[in-house]
């Protein structure tokens, strides 16, 4: 019997932390012939992933360009998607989450009348201007999908209310997979900068990003100057922050943050250099959707500078609270957590509503199970 070809395809940092496991997995299992393609809307924060899970891509789109717009990246994807699927002749593509890569890929499949397995299917905030595009993203993606990789029952909830009833799974969330490969007690960093923070002592280390593109202007501006304002009430923080390679970002970090005592501005970090720092954190102050994934697994309470979340299943468990993107909030509920023990104790406990690291092995099963190369249907995660 011939293989089956399953094509993952993703573009920015956060698909590849949570693809490069799959396509690992995929690459182990007997009948699947495991073919990568990056579009690389992200350059190098992606090829970084790349380097650390040790994964090749099959074809590399390569079409990252400074400042992009939403439209250069889905038209860029969908031309250069034509070409990757006419030669790697996928059976099934798929897709991650929520970017323009990920609607793109997903259209692109559809054209080419190949069948779509999402992963990381059913997260809904429904407010379909945040986050911006992703709500959209991945509520198009839903309508062209054949099979949906939902990382809790909460998501499966979701789409079975929009009417989609068939081909779901329940898996966990890849990207607990990836932390079970990258945390370690005896990690070290390939800095002295972040060998030497003081872990564990008196100094607080605070983790932060901040990325999303509904966070431009005003809202961005409010959470630098909390974040600095922070930093300068606290003499026992230290605020550090891999700043996001977006020149949107850098340049509000540059205006409102730099220079700030106890403020340590660095480079995006490996995701294992990452994944490790955040272990050793106090707490995390994220826009990301990932690091609110992370961070409840390793046990670090989290702020959220949003108006809302996709991922309520961490905010039910306590460990992560929305904070918005207001000065006076921000400013508020980060010095709740430094100054109050009981407040801080009360969020620091680790859950794992995600997953159990077996959402990859999960997915595949699915996989060869739609395709009828496996007789059981795989289990849900159930949390
Ligand atoms: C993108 C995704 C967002 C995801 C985020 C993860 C969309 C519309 N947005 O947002 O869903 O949460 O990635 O980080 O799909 N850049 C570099 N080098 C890199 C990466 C980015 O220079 O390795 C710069 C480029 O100038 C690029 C800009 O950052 O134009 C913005 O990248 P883009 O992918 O458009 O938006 P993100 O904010 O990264
Ligand atoms: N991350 C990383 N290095 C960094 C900052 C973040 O490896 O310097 C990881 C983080 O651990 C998480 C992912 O990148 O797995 C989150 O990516 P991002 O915040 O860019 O996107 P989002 O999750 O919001 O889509």
């Amino acid at each position: 019997m011939e293989k089956l070809r399953i094509m993952s395809v993703f573009g920015t940092r956060p698909e590849a932390i949570k693809m490069c496991p799959l396509v690992q997995e995929l690459a182990n299992r007997e009948g699947i012939e495991s073919l990568c393609c990056v579009t690389a809307q992200h350059r190098q924060m992606l090829d970084s992933v790349l380097e650390v899970f040790q994964v090749k891509p099959d074809w590399d789109l390569d079409i990252m360009t400074p400042r992009q717009t939403l439209s250069t990246i889905t038209s860029k994807c969908l031309t250069g998607m034509d070409e990757a699927i006419d030669a790697l002749k996928p059976d099934m593509i798929l897709v991650h989450g929520d970017t323009s890569t990920t609607f793109a890929g997903a259209l692109s499949a559809f054209y080419h009348q190949v069948p779509v397995g999402h992963v990381e299917a059913g997260l809904r905030t429904y407010d379909k201007y945040s986050p911006f595009p992703e709500e959209m993203n991945r509520k198009l993606v839903s309508a062209i999908a054949d099979l949906y990789f939902c990382p809790t029952a909460n998501n499966r909830k979701n789409l079975e209310r929009e009417g989609i009833t068939e081909g779901l799974f329940v898996t966990g969330n890849t990207v607990i997979d990836a932390l079970k490969t990258t945390v370690r007690e005896d990690y070290k960093f390939s800095t002295d900068e972040l060998n030497h923070l003081p872990y564990g002592e008196k100094k607080i280390v605070l983790l932060v990003t901040c990325h999303r593109r509904e966070n431009y202007g005003e809202p961005m501006r409010n959470i630098m100057l909390a974040l600095r304002q922070i930093a300068q009430e606290h003499e026992d923080v230290e605020l550090v922050y891999p700043v996001h390679l977006s020149p949107v970002v850098r340049e509000a970090v540059d205006t409102y943050l730099r220079g700030g005592p106890r403020v340590h501005l660095i480079d995006p970090l490996p995701a294992d250099e990452m994944h490790n720092l955040m272990a050793r954190s106090y707490l995390v102050l994220t826009d990301s959707g990932g690091l609110q994934e992370e961070a409840p697994a390793l046990g670090k309470p989290v702020l959220v500078m949003r108006r809302e979340t996709e991922r309520p299943e961490a905010v039910a468990a306590g460990t992560v609270k929305l904070c918005g993107v207001e000065y006076d909030d921000v400013l508020r509920m980060g010095n709740e957590l430094l100054r109050s023990r009981e407040a801080y104790d009360a969020m620091a406990h680790a859950v794992n509503p995600y997953g159990d690291g077996h959402a990859c092995a999960r997915i595949a099963d699915a996989i060869l199970w739609h395709f009828g190369r496996r007789s059981e249907r795989p289990a849900d995660f159930n949390a």
